[in-house]
């Protein structure tokens, strides 16, 4: 797959949602991706990963797909839940499939599961068949994507009916104390640690401006909806800040 693609329709996004400047943004921060990870949720993104992992709802045998798996923490969550799935891992930035890769020959050495596969691709244009898993996940990749309708709707085609669709993503806090407290954390801590850090300044002031240009977590289980999942639900973690959705495919 072609590197740096050029532009394509970011539309009237009030946010820049580029790919090639988003490919091009992970590219340059893969490295420290994990550590700011750990550092920005105090550890807790493993156990939201988890979750995702467990709503997958698989079974043995079943094969799964892990969309903008970046460095594979849900691809890895995804196999340790389930040993015997076959899980692929998809992302289109070569620098976020290299670290995913090299972790997953450590995590072989040491006897734990791995995904079968970390591949390159587009979630707007998933490279595989109608039908073909039995479950999708994504992590803090939807909001990344200029056309969200369309991502939802390339994860319902390729998951067999009755599979599950589970999206983690940042979201917007409701009004309260978790709200005003994740909003100091992610408007002014997380943009300066995210410069000492990756020495990239524009990457984690970028995370809270995506989330708050993105759709509300009741509006995104709509998104869902409307690309053909049905019995769609959220719950919101982190101080309200985090959202898991889950929908089931239907045709
Ligand atoms: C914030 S990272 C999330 C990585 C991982 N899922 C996790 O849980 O940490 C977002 C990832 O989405 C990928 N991405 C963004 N847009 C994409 C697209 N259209 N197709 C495939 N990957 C995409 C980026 O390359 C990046 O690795």
């Amino acid at each position: 797959m072609a590197s740096r693609r050029p532009a394509r329709g970011s539309g009237d996004l009030p946010i820049d949602r580029d790919p090639s400047r988003i490919e091009a943004m992970f590219g340059d921060i893969a490295a420290r991706y994990d550590l700011m990870n750990r550092l920005m949720t105090v550890g807790l993104d493993g156990r939201w990963r988890r979750l995702a992992a467990t709503e997958a709802h698989l079974a043995p045998g079943d094969e799964a797909l892990d969309a903008c798996c970046g460095t594979g923490d849900l691809s890895f969550g995804l196999a340790d839940r389930c040993p015997s799935c076959v899980v692929t891992g998809l992302d289109f930035t070569p620098e976020m499939l290299v670290q995913a890769r090299e972790k997953a020959v450590a995590r072989e050495s040491h006897g734990l599961p791995v995904p079968r596969e970390f591949v390159a691709g587009d979630v707007l244009e998933l490279p595989f068949e109608d039908d073909r898993f039995a479950a999708v996940t994504v992590g803090w990749g939807v909001r990344n994507v200029p056309d969200v309708p369309r991502a939802f709707r390339e994860m319902a085609r390729v998951t067999r009916p009755g599979g599950r669709v589970v999206c983690l993503e940042s979201t917007q806090a409701p009004d309260g104390l978790g709200k005003r407290f994740h909003d100091v954390w992610m408007g002014r801590v997380v943009p300066v640690l995210g410069r000492l850090v990756t020495g990239d300044p524009s990457a984690y002031a970028y995370l809270p401006a995506s989330v708050a240009a993105f759709p509300r977590a009741d509006e995104l289980a709509a998104i869902m909806a409307g690309a053909g999942l049905t019995n769609v639900r959220f719950r919101r973690l982190g101080f309200g800040a985090v959202a898991l959705h889950v929908g089931e495919a239907s045709k």
